[in-house]
């Protein structure tokens, strides 16, 4: 056989580099990204999105620096500590990482009530254990969700927990859902859980104008962020036009339907429009995809100065977002949260 000696320059060049996480060292394959060895090597570390939005896959680079591409929605004060994503890391060199302790960064909270608000959402309100941990965020922002099985799930947030004393969230359960499964059938008033956050800028920002119509749409849970974000507006004196529209195949996936009849009634500047695909019988409930609804009551005079904020199913968020941009909207006030991709369970 034919003996061909190894040049060690070369050989260096070309070896791929290693991932060590705990006691292991991971080959890299090329283009691999460090969620992505780490689950080929079954580790199991949580993630949710691996688009690099729900932050569920926050890991610590030890001894090594992450890319700035990794780092670039890591809050600066987890960057500085060494956080970065590990679905975003495509190490080029050797690396070394951790997964986040608890402690440094997640609040404990205990779940208070969960209450079904219709056949397949789940309203889940959490106390913080110790209030002085307690992260400050914006109605409509979302944050990580991580159960005893150190599982963890982004949860747009539907309230003002500085008001309210508790945070609310709304859970939609889904088919063959790992997290969702567990929520519905075996967490229960009392169950210990941790969280992280907050993340994302759909919501109420301060330097927006009081009198700036907003228009919010979404399916399904995207109600949640929508639900907390009309609250906070109308809670900061806004007085604009403020229009939501919530769609569901058929009237059982809608929930809040007689809170949000009651808000309307309460403020005059408030307009709620309950949208399904089959004929409900709701009254003043409009029939029809909610992105075609929502488009014929697009209004190109003022959708330049309109405020546009689009949660849920990511195809709708995507479809919407265009037809609001290509009738006028402008792109730096368009907010979006496209939820993970996942089959809904239907009633
Ligand atoms: C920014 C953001 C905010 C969010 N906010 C909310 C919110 O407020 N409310 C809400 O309800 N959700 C929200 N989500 C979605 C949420 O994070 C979870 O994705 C969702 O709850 C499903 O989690 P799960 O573990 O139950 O499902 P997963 O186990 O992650 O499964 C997701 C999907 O994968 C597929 N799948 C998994 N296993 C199988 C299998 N064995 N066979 C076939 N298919 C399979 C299914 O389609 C399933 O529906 C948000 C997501 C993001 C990114
Ligand atoms: S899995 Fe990495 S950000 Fe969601």
């Amino acid at each position: 056989m034919a003996f061909t000696p190894t040049n060690p320059y070369t050989a260096a060049l070309t070896r791929m580099p290693e991932l060590k996480f705990k006691n292991h060292s991971f080959p890299l394959r090329q283009y691999e990204s460090v969620l992505d060895c780490l689950l080929r090597n079954a580790e199991p570390v949580p993630y949710a999105c691996k688009a690099g939005m729900c932050q569920a896959c926050l890991v610590k680079a030890i001894d090594c620096e992450a890319t700035p591409e990794s780092k670039k929605w890591v809050k600066p004060a987890l960057q500085a500590k060494g956080y970065t994503l590990a679905c975003q890391w495509v190490p080029e060199a050797d690396v070394q990482v951790a997964l986040p302790s608890v402690e440094e960064f997640s609040v404990a909270v205990r779940i208070r009530a969960l209450k079904l608000l219709n056949d397949c959402v789940m309203q889940v309100l959490l106390d913080v254990c110790d209030p002085a941990t307690m992260f400050a965020y914006r109605p409509g922002q979302y944050l990580s969700l991580i159960n005893p099985q150190g599982l963890a799930r982004s949860y747009s947030i539907a309230n003002n927990c500085e008001v309210d004393g508790f945070i609310e969230l709304h859970v939609a359960r889904t088919l063959h859902g790992v997290f969702t499964q567990w929520l519905f059938t075996d967490a229960a008033v009392g169950t210990f859980l941790h969280m992280r956050g907050p993340t994302g800028d759909c919501y109420y920002h301060d330097a927006f104008e009081k009198d700036q119509p907003l228009l919010l749409a979404a399916t399904g849970t995207g109600l949640a962020p929508l639900y907390g974000i009309v609250r906070d507006a109308l809670a900061k004196g806004h007085t604009g036009a403020i229009a939501l529209y919530h769609g569901g195949r058929s009237i059982a996936q809608l929930y809040y339907v007689a809170e949000l009849k009651a808000l309307a009634r309460a403020h005059e500047n408030f307009t709620y429009c309950p949208c399904t695909i089959e004929a409900s019988g709701l009254p003043a409930a409009l029939t029809g995809k909610l992105e075609q609804i929502v488009a014929q009551g697009l209004d190109a005079a003022t959708l330049p100065q309109t405020l546009v904020f689009l949660c849920g199913a990511p195809d709708f968020v995507h479809d919407m977002r265009k037809r609001a941009y290509l009738k006028g909207a402008r792109s730096a006030n368009i907010f979006c949260d496209p939820f993970t991709e996942r089959k809904v369970v239907s009633s």
